[in-house]
């Protein structure tokens, strides 16, 4: 099998349009410490690029979530594999996910955490893909709305692999 990868979103067009979404986050948190939750594993890069940009204080904390199957139920199939390890009651926080697809994760970890009463909950995306979407939610901060095809890099892997490019690929299987 051949894997052939094409760059749909060069490392530097990444960059920039951080550059953009951090000064709109930063402007919206003015004056507040960020709790930033990362959705593992594919929102690290994106977590660790948004964070080192930004100059007010930042805190980090870790979701892991698995979904089974295709069924539209919102929690139903939906296993937390590891929660967040500190209270956000009162916290500014601004979750981070590489892609959104179904919308199904998101929808199932905003009512997740808005039980947990933080002050305000923000969403920023890598990805976005709205002609997949089953579930109506907002996001707050989108960095590039992408067509259905399958990615790869910066955080999103085929397989556990390529999560590491610095870039965004399209990703194509040869049999
Ligand atoms: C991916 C992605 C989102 C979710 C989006 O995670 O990181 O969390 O799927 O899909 P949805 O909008 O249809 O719910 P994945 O389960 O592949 O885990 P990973 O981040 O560890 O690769």
């Amino acid at each position: 099998m051949k894997e052939t990868i094409s760059v749909l979103i060069p490392e530097k067009e990444i960059d920039k349009r951080l550059n953009e979404m951090v000064e709109t986050i930063s402007s919206d948190f003015k004056g507040k410490t960020i709790t930033i939750i990362g959705v593992l594993k594919g929102s690290v890069m994106l977590m660790v690029d948004i964070a080192k940009k930004l100059k007010q204080p930042v805190e980090f904390d870790f979701i892991d979530i698995s979904s089974y199957g295709e069924g539209l139920t919102s929690s139903g199939n939906i296993k937390i594999n590891k929660d967040i390890e500190n209270s956000i009651e009162g916290k500014y926080v601004l979750l981070v996910e590489d892609i959104i697809d179904s919308g199904r994760t998101l929808n199932y970890l905003l009512n997740y955490l808005k039980s947990k009463k933080p002050a305000s909950l923000k969403v920023c995306t890598l990805l976005d893909k709205p002609e997949r979407r089953v579930f109506d939610i907002s996001v707050n901060y989108i960095g590039f709305e992408i067509p259905d095809e399958f990615v790869v890099g910066y955080g999103l892997d085929y397989a556990q692999k390529y999560r590491n490019l610095p870039y965004i690929g399209t990703l194509e299987i040869e049999e």
